[in-house]
């Protein structure tokens, strides 16, 4: 278990609260300006990844005393306790043990005096043999064709993490197979997905840990059902596999459990995409290059047990975190990747982050009093300097933000790239440096404005600066790089989580919802007035009851 420590009982915040007073209206042109080796003591450097984090309101004092509250909040012990099997993930009674999918050493991983790494190891060659299969052509679909499509069916963790790498990864992708997702229970998705496959070639991959979420169950019936309108129903063990922990559940819905690759409860749904559930994104870029995605993961894993924290990605990435969002009130963080292909990063690290640190409650049961996750959000660049960046750069609201982007692009057209990044460098620029009175008065007067216009556009034409950016960049977006962002990011939170005196690795949070929807769709059969909820729902319920027949 991990040590509970009230974050704002130790010396380090109240050192911090200081610092904050004597940093709110500083300049990070200043701080640059009185130190001109700034950058490279603020920046990191990790295999083929760069972390700049020199625009930052932060100056070597505060930073101190961040890593000190890194200790007085046992940091250290805690990560060992994360790494090596502890039940950290208390109200569920699991371990958090993601690492050990990833872990690529001979070492062991002990969970309760055993070792989980043969039973991981299995499962990895289990998924090298079936993906081979899939790609070669050499497993058939019931008519004998080879398959060209897959169709994976889950939701959250079991959809947002090969969503995302499987598009991160795009240029990696074999050419002969297609590969779908589908989450919502809307049935659009489905249906629309259903349009472009064909029954003899198609392969649904069910990926449920619990194998009894309601979207999920709902999709994968309607895939079994539309798939037997073709087919007969011993043709579905060579189309239909399942990914769970629930191998009883798996068994009901009728998939050979051979066709059954298993993971296990100490892996959290966000935290999957190592495990089997990562069986669509081998299928869909070969086992070899999913491999290299877990290597990568691995040498962060490496950097963070074994890094000085102040030279630690992860580790200062958090920290920086905590100290916007717990001494200057922000309330959210941007990730902004400068990569088309990273289009679903942002969505990806929203579930990570917010499932994980959206909690009120701290460590020992009680109403935190400070503030723990923020609200994580964020599109690529360009497309979101034209649509959001307006209100980092002059709104009222303080966003730190994340940049990522690669220097080598996998499509190198004309200046595309150039125009990119150019772009990538300006805006943290810009948001660091804002514009001047002065330098907007000379702006103007070039244009050949008259004082009195100048005069109505000045104010608006100020910006203040001093908006904090990470910038993260990356020598090209392979399966590597991609496996330590991924990584680097997941112990970010995992350390926040711990600073924060709470329960990063359950989700309680969604169960509500569940609960009630599942009590609502009952009601929602027939037509009789519903009266047995709040007003504004029951109002609802019947006015969609009368609309629907409209
Ligand atoms: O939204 C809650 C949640 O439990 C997530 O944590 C999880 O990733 C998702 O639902 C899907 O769960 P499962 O893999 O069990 O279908």
């Amino acid at each position: 278990m991990l040590t509970n420590i009230n974050p704002t009982k130790t010396r380090a915040w109240k050192l911090l609260k200081k610092d904050y007073q004597r940093l709110k209206k500083v300049h990070m042109k200043d701080l640059f300006a009185r130190d001109p080796q700034r950058f490279s003591k603020y920046s990191l450097v990790f295999e083929d990844m760069l972390v700049d984090f020199s625009k930052n309101r932060i100056d070597d004092k505060a930073l101190q005393h961040l890593l000190q509250l890194t200790d007085e909040c046992l940091l250290k012990d805690a990560i060992e306790r994360y790494f090596s099997g502890d039940r950290i993930n208390v109200t569920e009674n699991r371990a958090v043990l993601h690492t050990a999918l990833r872990n690529r050493s001979n070492l062991p991983v002990f969970l309760d005096g055993q070792d989980v790494m043969p039973a991981v190891r299995a499962v990895l060659a289990k998924m090298e043999k079936f993906s081979n299969q899939v790609i070669s052509g050499e497993w058939k679909g019931y008519t004998d064709k080879p398959i060209t499509d897959i169709v994976n069916i889950g939701i959250g963790g079991s959809d947002l993490g090969p969503v995302m790498v499987t598009e991160a990864l795009k240029p990696y992708k074999k050419p002969h197979i297609t590969t779908h997702f589908v989450s919502n229970v809307d049935g659009t998705h489905i249906a629309e997905t259903l349009k472009k496959i064909n029954p003899e070639t198609t392969l649904f991959l069910i990926a449920s840990k619990t194998f009894t979420t309601q979207e999920t169950m709902a999709n994968a019936y309607t895939a079994r059902e539309w798939f037997l309108k073709s087919a007969k129903e011993e043709d579905i063990k060579k189309h239909f596999v399942a990914i769970s922990t629930n191998k009883k559940e798996v068994e009901k819905f009728g998939i050979d459990p051979e066709n059954m690759f298993e993971f296990w409860d100490w892996v959290g749904g966000r935290y999957s995409l190592w495990s089997a559930i990562g069986l669509s994104i081998a299928c869909t870029i070969g086992f070899e290059n999913f491999t290299e995605l877990l290597e990568g993961a691995y040498a962060m894993d490496q950097h963070f047990r074994k890094t000085p924290f102040r030279e630690n990605m992860p580790v200062i990435l958090a920290l920086l975190g905590i100290w916007y969002n717990n001494f200057f009130g922000a309330e959210t963080h941007a990730i902004l990747p400068y990569d088309q292909y990273l289009h679903r990063f942002p969505a990806y690290f929203q579930q990570g982050d917010m499932e994980s640190n959206g909690k009120s409650v701290d460590r020992d049961g009680k109403p935190v009093t400070y503030q723990t996750g923020p609200i994580i959000w964020g599109e690529p660049g360009t497309n979101g300097q034209h649509a959001f960046y307006q209100l980092i750069h002059q709104g009222t609201k303080l966003i730190p933000c994340d940049f990522i982007a690669p220097a080598q692009t996998h499509n190198p057209i004309g200046n595309h790239h150039e125009l990119l990044l150019s772009n990538f460098f300006a805006q943290t620029e810009a948001l660091m440096n804002g514009k001047t009175k002065e330098e907007v008065i000379e702006e103007l007067q070039r244009a050949g404005k008259s004082p009195e216009e100048i005069e109505l556009l000045l104010p608006y034409k100020v910006f203040e600066g001093n908006k904090p950016t990470n910038s993260i960049l990356v020598k090209k977006i392979t399966p590597r790089t991609l496996g330590s962002l991924i990584a680097m990011y997941e112990h970010k939170i995992f350390v926040q989580g711990v600073i924060w005196n709470i329960f990063s690795y359950d989700q309680w949070g969604v169960e509500l919802g569940k609960q009630l929807a599942n009590k609502i769709l009952p009601e929602l059969k027939d037509n009789t007035l519903v009266s047995t909820h709040d007003q504004s729902t029951n109002g609802l319920m019947n006015a969609y009851k009368k609309f629907r027949h409209l």
